[in-house]
């Protein structure tokens, strides 16, 4: 078989696209290294969304008039987009939300409550963001459901060992689990689960807001019911995400929010609901940040999804050697091999939110906090961490930076 090796991508020729990343802070550019948070917006996706506002803004699905049918074009072209890129069989399967968090609401609601009741299992795991814990957690608590939790090794890999013996207390109705850990960068085993899920006879709900923008996601391939992930993670704007499920199950399901476009007919003491995926999207959408992902997934998908994987995959390598060779630092997390371009690590005897600080005086930005995945932290014994995550247009230059600026926090506070 042909081994193919993805076109390199060209970091420094793609920050060019990129206002934010030309500037000079005290002398240098900034070092962006909080991707994982949200990624910086190329050109293309602001003139473009610039372009839409100007030239074919109107209210989507209800106007005639000429306007309205461009910008209902604009809006439903994203949408066709949305479906090519992970590969889902339908545009009646894809939904946009405002990010992936409602996404999962939506599933949890929708799905959740008239499902799930006493004695039904919800199987989420330790590396959960809780956007994919939180909402499980809350639709148990409402329907007597319970939650169980699939524990990580110390490498921070799921322990799939643990399901049987899960599904033994209960009948397992819905597995949560995200493609790649936020935190950790951990790359999970969804197809596996998947045949775990399915010979329970549960839904398989994926979280992929940490995948989508960095790895080719094929919802088929998968096997998943449900599949989530946001724009802003992939140089789109905030306020648009895409839910993808299985039409079936999608038909089947209680609408999340009521109001406007999603109804079939509406009387006083009745209403029916719209055909999918208008049954799930009350209200004026956000039109122009739907139409700008859809541009965004244009810029990623050119740039190729395999080149990018390729190039964040070599920066972390180089991070991670880099990194174990600083004695005051801890890297938490699997091996290259398994793990995205997140690295998250404890700096012995600083907390996190200075050694952020630090570096921030040194132009590099990262995050500090616990991620919001607080069991995660708990189990890694820990409040918090500092994490460094790379993109398209990340350098081994930055990671330089980071190590330089690692040291600097070793020598004032370490
Ligand atoms: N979920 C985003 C992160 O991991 C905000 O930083």
């Amino acid at each position: 078989m042909a081994v193919t090796t993805p076109a390199k991508l060209d970091a420094h020729a793609l920050r060019a696209d990129f206002a934010y990343l030309e500037e000079l802070v005290n002398g240098s550019p900034i070092a962006y290294l909080d991707s994982a948070s949200s990624t910086q917006k190329p050109k293309q996706v602001l003139d473009a969304m610039r372009e839409f506002y100007e030239h074919s803004y109107a209210n989507i699905h209800r106007g005639v008039y000429r306007l309205a049918e461009r910008a209902t074009e604009g809006y439903e072209g994203a949408r066709s987009k949305v479906a090519a890129f992970i590969n889902a069989p339908s545009t009646r399967e894809v939904i946009f939300t405002r990010n992936a968090t409602e996404a999962i609401n939506l599933v949890a609601y929708g799905w959740g409550l008239d499902n799930l009741g006493p004695g039904d299992v919800v199987i989420v795991s330790e590396l959960e963001h809780h956007a994919n814990l939180v909402p499980w957690q809350y639709i148990a608590s409402r329907t007597g459901a319970s939650v169980r939790a699939i524990p990580i090794d110390d490498l921070g890999e799921l322990n799939l060992d643990v399901l049987d013996a899960i599904a033994r207390e209960g009948n397992v109705k819905v597995v949560g689990v995200g493609l790649v850990s936020n935190t950790l960068g951990t790359i999970n085993p969804v197809e596996r689960i998947a045949a775990f899920a399915h010979a329970q006879g549960a839904i398989l709900v994926v979280d992929a807001a940490q995948a989508a923008p960095h790895r080719a996601v094929d919802v088929q391939a998968l096997g998943c019911d449900f599949l989530a992930f946001s724009s802003h993670k992939l140089c789109g704007p905030g306020g648009a995400g895409a839910l993808w499920g299985k039409a079936e199950l999608l038909e089947a399901m209680s609408p999340f929010n009521l109001g406007g476009s999603m109804i079939r007919s509406v009387a006083l003491d009745k209403t029916t609901f719209n055909e999918l995926p208008y049954k799930f999207e009350a209200g004026t959408q956000a039109i122009a940040e739907a139409y700008g992902f859809g541009v965004a997934i244009d810029y990623i998908s050119e740039i190729g999804l395999p080149a990018i994987e390729a190039h964040e995959h070599e920066l972390t390598a180089y991070a991670l050697d880099k990194l174990a060779e600083l004695d005051f630092i801890k890297v938490f997390g699997p091996p290259v091999e398994r793990r995205a371009g997140i690295i998250s690590f404890d700096v012995a005897g600083v907390h996190p939110h200075d050694v952020a600080q630090i570096l921030d005086w040194e132009g590099i930005a990262v995050r500090a906090g616990h991620h919001c995945t607080q069991p995660l932290m708990t189990r890694l014994g820990v409040a918090a961490t500092t994490r460094a995550s790379f993109y398209l247009y990340s350098l081994p230059e930055e990671v330089d930076r980071l190590v330089a600026g690692l040291l600097k926090v070793k020598k004032s506070l370490g």
